[in-house]
């Protein structure tokens, strides 16, 4: 048990709160997007260029968001090895809906029998790719609160987006991620500095509760998205200029070492990064434009608001900003451009590229901005301070070698032709909701360890099982395949795995 609460005592306030170990998840089977221009006949290099995608992850009907988050938080507590009954909070943010009652987090609860600890406070939250981050912050400040009762909380982030056949097809995904949070954490979210931009707009919905795919309005999407940043970047940069100590230089993208986005595809982050070039450009003062922005002087008088699809500023931003983006940006964007939108998952997914891009003493000390957006919309702007404990065996040597074998996890998965892949869509198109229902999507295929669906009764029911783990004690799912393929299907596969 963490003694954390008994220094909070002594000290007043926990000190570092934030991210002390990530965990992600993403589906072991993909659809190349090249493959998939092809099969979709439209134009070649729409998806990959157009869209800055590489591949899409997609699940079968053996898997769906208990299964996900079951599978993504027992890695966690596997990994850590910090026992059930240390976790007091346990936060789901999802937007994967299969009952409109029973929450996921209760369906994790199971995995907390055998500890017999039933004290965990938290719950679902659910506002398109959004949730996840108001899970954090919901986790973060129960930390930080009077409630707080000195254990760690949980974040747990789950989806799986899949679209309708037509242009928004090749922009889903599916994964999780698991969060461990608590003081004196590697990834410290700095107080203070948290900006949100909410309102209400139809860009992206889920009407139809028969149905797994959305309703989606694209173009206005983009423009909520965009402008969600451009309004949370504002009150982020006004908060970080007032808290901001006399000799550090005003906010802007200078300040960031590294900036990462919500990422509904590639490109889109890209354009985000440049967005927020424009709008230091706008907040610039005159005599530092010349020097800072040669030759972009005319777009001086531009309004953000008018700009959204205004193709001369875009591409004379996007060149500017090239740099910065492949400095800054672009190292976030593995899981983005190789599993698709997770959406809830897609930012923290973002924030697992970049550790593995590092090492502990590169990533060291970094501030790294976050925007989160979620349709409907809720959108946030917070930031990152790195730890500057390099020390082996300490929480930022820890987390960093946990992301180390992330390309490797991507690519030991496996290829499905897009015809495959659109199979496997229909099937779930046909069989989502279906009671009494036998999956029978293909097990074999699987990362060791993953958690998945055995069955619906007849009153929903769901029942689950698990592949087993890789011998050696924290191999990670998918270092294996071939392991995993030759393994056969087990009905109890480590302590009381089916449920
Ligand atoms: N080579 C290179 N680029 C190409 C090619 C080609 N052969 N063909 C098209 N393109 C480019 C287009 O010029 C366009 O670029 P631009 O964005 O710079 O204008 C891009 O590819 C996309 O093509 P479009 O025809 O403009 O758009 P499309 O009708 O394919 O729809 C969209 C794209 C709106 C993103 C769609 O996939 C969608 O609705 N997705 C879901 C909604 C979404 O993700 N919204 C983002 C925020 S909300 C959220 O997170 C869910």
């Amino acid at each position: 048990m963490p003694s954390f609460k008994s220094g909070m005592q002594a000290q007043g306030w926990p000190q570092d709160v934030g991210i002390i170990a990530l965990e992600i998840y993403f589906p072991s089977q993909y659809v190349e997007q090249h493959e998939l221009e092809e099969f979709d006949a439209v134009s070649q290099g729409k998806y990959t260029i157009g869209l800055g995608q590489t591949r899409m992850g997609f699940c079968s009907d053996r898997e769906d968001i208990n299964s996900l988050c079951l599978t993504v938080l027992s890695r966690l507590m596997e990994r850590t090895g910090i026992g059930y009954e240390n976790i007091g909070r346990l936060e789901v943010g999802t937007e994967t809906i299969i009952d409109k009652s029973k929450s996921v987090k209760t369906v994790l609860m199971q995995l907390f029998e055998d500890s017999g600890n039933t004290d965990v406070e938290g719950i679902d939250t659910t506002n398109a790719c959004y949730g996840g981050t108001a899970a954090l912050i919901n986790a973060v400040n129960w930390v930080e609160s009077s409630s707080w009762d000195g254990r760690y909380a949980v974040v747990v982030a789950g989806d799986i987006a899949v679209y309708a056949k037509g242009a928004a097809r090749p922009t889903g995904g599916a994964g999780a991620v698991a969060l461990l949070i608590g003081p004196h954490a590697p990834l410290v979210l700095e107080r203070g500095l948290r900006s949100s931009h909410m309102c209400h707009a139809y860009d992206f919905y889920k009407p139809d509760l028969s149905s797994e795919y959305p309703t989606v309005d694209g173009k206005l999407s983009i423009q909520c998205y965009l402008s969600a940043l451009d309004s949370c970047y504002a009150t982020y940069c006004r908060k970080s200029d007032v808290t901001k100590s006399a000799s550090a230089s005003s906010m802007s993208l200078e300040v960031l070492d590294a900036m990462l986005f919500h990422s509904p595809y590639c490109k889109l982050v890209q354009k985000s990064l440049a967005r927020l070039a424009l709008n230091d450009f706008l907040r610039a003062s005159p005599d530092s434009v010349s020097t800072k922005y040669p030759g972009l002087e005319a777009f001086r008088e531009k309004r953000l608001e008018d700009t959204y699809f205004d193709r001369d500023v875009e591409k004379a931003f996007m060149a500017n900003s090239m740099p910065t983006f492949e400095a800054k940006t672009k190292p976030s964007l593995l899981v983005a451009t190789q599993v698709g939108n997770m959406y809830t998952p897609s930012l923290y997914g973002s924030l697992a590229g970049l550790i593995s891009s590092h090492t502990v003493s590169s990533l060291a000390g970094k501030k790294i901005g976050l925007f989160s957006y979620g349709s409907g919309l809720a959108a946030t702007m917070f930031s990152i301070k790195v730890s500057t404990d390099t020390s082996p065996g300490m929480p930022l040597a820890k987390l960093v070698t946990s992301m180390a074998n992330l390309r490797d996890r991507l690519e030991s998965r496996v290829k499905v032709n897009p015809q495959a892949f659109a199979q496997i869509m229909q099937l779930r198109e046909d069989t989502h909701h279906k009671a009494p229902y036998v999956p029978v999507g293909d097990v074999s295929i699987l990362f060791p360890g993953t958690w998945y669906l055995t069955g619906v009764d007849d009153k929903h029911r769901r029942q689950y099982e698990r592949l087993p783990l890789l011998p050696s004690s924290n191999a990670h799912p998918g270092t294996s395949q071939i392991l995993n393929k030759e393994a056969p299907v087990p009905s109890l596969a480590i302590g009381a795995a089916t449920i």
